[in-house]
């Protein structure tokens, strides 16, 4: 496979996996597509922008001659779908979006996968469709039970759902990946990690949600982005493979972490009100990855939390202009009637 359609490229975990494979795979075709909402920025991408391996296209994956036209000119080969409303607390304030991108999205790439002849399909999904993990001993595997908790996820898992029934209906090579929460450069500062290094670096208090005591299991970008490769090359059809780093951490060890990295007081911390429906805690069980796969994480938690600090550092204008919104605006208003 040579020609991949990359939705959502201009996102955290899409931007990492587009420099990924331009790095590594020569062979490779990129075909970008992202609508550059409030969450993607063509700067994370901007010395990729001349690379003769990289494609970009604004546009909507709910747009379907849009996406017939790309899968057409381009002789799209395969489809990795990153493209997704991502934030949970916007989920519960505005869910019809996540409903039309998240879900019909989907389904548009999906129903061109088949109408084309597409020769495989990756959703990028999440753990998150698995609910809530209240034992401490217990994992979420493949075969745990879907029971999504908030908007977010619920969109999520009726987009698996989709995948699924389009493998069995119509025979479409399909693979899912449901990883744990990443961490990284590149991530709006709207999630827990840059939102947080964002306020500490301007000696703001750090919000933490209830008790603090919530669990995510973090894994490091560029190593989810790993774990997509294998499961797009290797996968077997039809799979869902889960991926996590065994890194569980509460909310409020996390915020301790990012402090001592950079030297503030803990009296940034501040509880404020609870998010409605809120996850206790995620874990996830990666032994299938892992050994029908041979993935494995390539840092630490502690290595990679340090290079993500750093690199927030390295790139404080990017972090105020993500946040202003400035480069957004001029790489759409360029893109805008291509
Ligand atoms: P993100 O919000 O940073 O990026 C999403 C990208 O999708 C943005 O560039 C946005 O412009 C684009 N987009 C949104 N709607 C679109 C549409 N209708 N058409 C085309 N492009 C559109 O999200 P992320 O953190 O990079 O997550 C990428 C994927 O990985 C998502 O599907 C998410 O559910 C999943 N995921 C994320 C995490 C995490 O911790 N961030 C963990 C597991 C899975
Ligand atoms: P987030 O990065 O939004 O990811 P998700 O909700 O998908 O897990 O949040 C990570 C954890 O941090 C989650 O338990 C909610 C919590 N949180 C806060 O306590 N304060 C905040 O300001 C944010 C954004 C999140």
């Amino acid at each position: 496979m040579k020609n991949i359609l990359v939705t959502g490229g201009a996102g955290f975990i899409g931007v990492n996996f587009i420099k990924m494979i331009l790095e590594k795979e020569p062979g490779i075709r990129i075909i970008n597509l992202d609508l550059l909402t409030y969450a993607g920025n063509l700067e994370s991408l901007k010395q990729e922008l001349d690379n003769p391996n990289h494609f970009f296209i604004q546009g909507n994956i709910g747009d379907t001659e849009l996406i017939e036209k790309i899968i057409q000119e381009y002789s799209v080969d395969s489809i990795i779908n990153f493209a997704a409303e991502s934030h949970v607390d916007r989920s519960i304030s505005d869910p019809d979006i996540f409903v039309k991108t998240n879900v019909l999205g989907t389904l548009n790439l999906l129903r061109n996968a088949v109408k084309y002849n597409v020769k495989r399909f990756l959703q990028v999904s999440t753990d998150e469709v698995y609910g809530s993990l209240e034992d401490s001993e217990e994992l979420f595997t493949e075969i745990t039970t879907i029971k999504p908790n908030s908007p977010y996820s619920a969109s999520k898992a009726s987009a698996d759902h989709f995948v699924r029934a389009y493998q069995h209906t119509f025979g479409l090579d399909t693979v899912i990946t449901r990883c744990s929460n990443n961490y990284g450069p590149y991530q709006f500062p709207e999630k827990m990690i840059p939102l947080c290094i964002n306020n500490i670096l301007n000696d703001k208090s750090l919000p933490v949600y209830g008790d603090g005591l919530q669990i995510r299991d973090w894994l490091y970008v560029k190593d989810h982005c790993s774990a997509i490769w294998k499961v797009f090359k290797n996968g077997v059809s039809g799979g869902i493979y889960n991926i996590g780093g065994c890194n569980e951490k509460t909310n409020l060890e996390l915020v301790k972490t990012l402090l001592k990295i950079l030297d503030k007081p803990e009296s940034l911390i501040t509880f404020v009100k609870d998010r409605p429906g809120h996850d206790r805690r995620y874990a996830i069980d990666a032994y299938k990855i892992m050994n029908t796969l041979d993935w494995r994480p390539s840092v630490t938690f502690e290595q990679g939390i340090k290079k993500t600090v750093e690199w927030y550092l390295c790139n404080k204008k990017w972090l105020e202009d993500v946040t202003s919104g400035a480069y957004r605006n001029y790489y759409k208003e360029m893109y805008d009637g291509r």
